[in-house]
C-alpha cells in the first residue's frame, strides 16, 4: 500500500517577532528550501494498533505507546484521532523527516505538528481543511511554548506570506515585486520558548517600555505591508533594519546576530535582522539578485555554515 505522505515549509518572519505575542501584526513567509514530510503507511499485518515512529533527525524509533503523554508527537497524533473520534488508529509506521534545523526560528515544531496532522487525518479518511490543521497545530505549538502567537503554525499551513494578528482571522496579501531574503544560521541553538519566556518577565517588569516597544514595532510592520505591496524594496530592507534595532533593545538579539546582521548590511544587503524567537538561530538579509552572492559568501566567511536564498512572492507552491 503506497504511503500517505504530506510536505511542508519551513517558515521565516520578516518583520514583527515577538511583539505578535502581545497582539501586534507579523509578517512571516513560507521558506520551501526546507521541508518536513511526514508519510504514513499501513502495517495490515503488524499487531492491531501498533503505531511505529521513526524520525532519524531526532533520534526517534519507538511505539506511540513508549512515547510519554506530553510528548509532541503523541500529543499530535491523539488529538487528530480525538477530533475525529478514532478510537483505534490501524498498525502503521509513521516516518518523519526534516531538513528544517532544530531551535532555528526556522519553524521545525510547527512544521512536523502541520505535516503530520495532514497526513494522519488523511490516513485517517478525513482529510482536514487547511483550518482545521492550523487550529490543531496551534494547540501542539502550546506545547513547545506557552503563549505562542500561533504565527508559525498559520504561515506553514497556508504556506503563503501572511500578515497576522493573533486571534485574528488570516490575512495574505499580495507581493508587489517578488524579493530575495538570504537565510544565514548562527549554529546557535536557541529554544523560542525561552526567549519568548524572558521577554515576558522584562515586559512584566516593566509593561509601559516594552508596550512602547511593541507599539513601535507594530508600525513598522504596518509600513513594511505597504513597502511588500507597492514593491517598495528598499524600504522594506530600512524597516527591517529598523525592526531588529527594536528587538535590540528587549535583548533577544547576540552578539552573533548583531554581527552577521551587520556583515550582511556591510556586503550590500538592503536590510538584516534576526528572525524568529532569536538569541541565536537565523539571521536574514534582503538581497537583489546582483548582490545575492556577494552577501551569501561574506555570510559564510563569518562562520554561517550554510546560506539559503528564497524568493518570496504571492503563489502557494505544490509539493511533489
Ligand atoms: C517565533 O517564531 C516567533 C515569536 O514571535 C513567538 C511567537 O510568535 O509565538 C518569537
Amino acid at each position: 500500500m503506497p504511503a500517505i505522505a504530506t510536505t511542508v515549509p519551513g517558515k521565516i518572519i520578516l518583520v514583527g517577532e515577538h511583539a505578535v505575542v502581545y497582539g501586534r501584526p507579523a509578517i512571516a513567509v513560507p521558506v520551501m528550501q526546507v521541508q518536513a514530510r511526514a508519510a504514513i503507511t499501513a502495517n495490515p499485518r503488524a499487531k492491531p494498533g501498533t503505531i511505529r515512529i521513526q524520525s532519524a533527525n531526532i533520534g526517534l524509533e519507538t511505539i506511540l505507546d513508549e512515547l510519554s503523554e506530553e510528548h509532541p508527537i503523541r500529543k499530535t497524533i491523539t488529538s487528530v484521532a480525538d477530533a475525529l473520534h478514532v478510537d483505534h488508529i490501524p498498525a502503521c509506521t509513521i516516518r518523519l523527516i526534516s531538513t528544517i534545523p532544530v531551535a532555528s526560528g526556522l519553524g521545525s515544531g510547527a512544521a512536523i505538528a502541520v505535516a503530520l496532522i495532514r497526513s494522519l487525518s488523511a490516513f485517517l479518511g478525513h482529510p482536514f481543511s487547511d483550518d482545521q490543521v492550523n487550529a490543531l497545530a496551534f494547540e501542539i505549538e502550546k506545547i513547545h511554548h506557552l503563549t505562542p502567537s500561533g504565527l508559525d503554525n498559520t504561515v506553514i499551513t497556508y504556506a503563503k506570506p501572511v500578515y497576522f494578528i493573533k486571534d485574528q482571522p488570516l490575512e495574505t496579501f499580495q507581493v508587489g515585486k517578488p524579493f530575495l531574503i538570504a537565510i544565514g544560521d548562527t549554529r546557535i541553538s536557541s529554544p523560542t520558548a525561552l526567549a519568548v519566556a524572558e521577554v515576558h518577565r522584562s515586559w512584566k517588569a516593566d509593561k509601559a517600555f516594552y508596550e512602547r516597544v511593541f507599539d513601535s514595532i507594530g508600525g513598522i510592520v504596518i509600513k513594511a505591508r505597504q513597502a511588500i505591496e507597492s514593491g517598495d524594496i528598499e524600504l522594506l530592507g530600512l524597516l527591517m533594519n529598523e525592526n531588529h534595532e527594536w528587538l535590540r533593545r528587549i535583548n533577544v538579539s547576540s552578539p552573533d546576530l548583531d554581527h552577521l546582521v551587520s556583515v550582511a548590511r556591510m556586503a550590500g544587503a538592503l536590510g538584516a535582522k534576526l528572525s524568529g524567537g532569536g538569541r541565536g538561530g537565523n539571521m536574514i538579509a534582503l538581497v537583489t539578485p546582483e548582490n545575492a552572492e556577494r552577501v551569501a559568501q561574506a555570510l559564510r566567511t563569518e562562520g554561517v555554515m550554510r546560506t539559503i536564498l528564497t524568493k518570496i512572492d504571492s503563489t502557494r507552491p505544490l509539493f511533489e
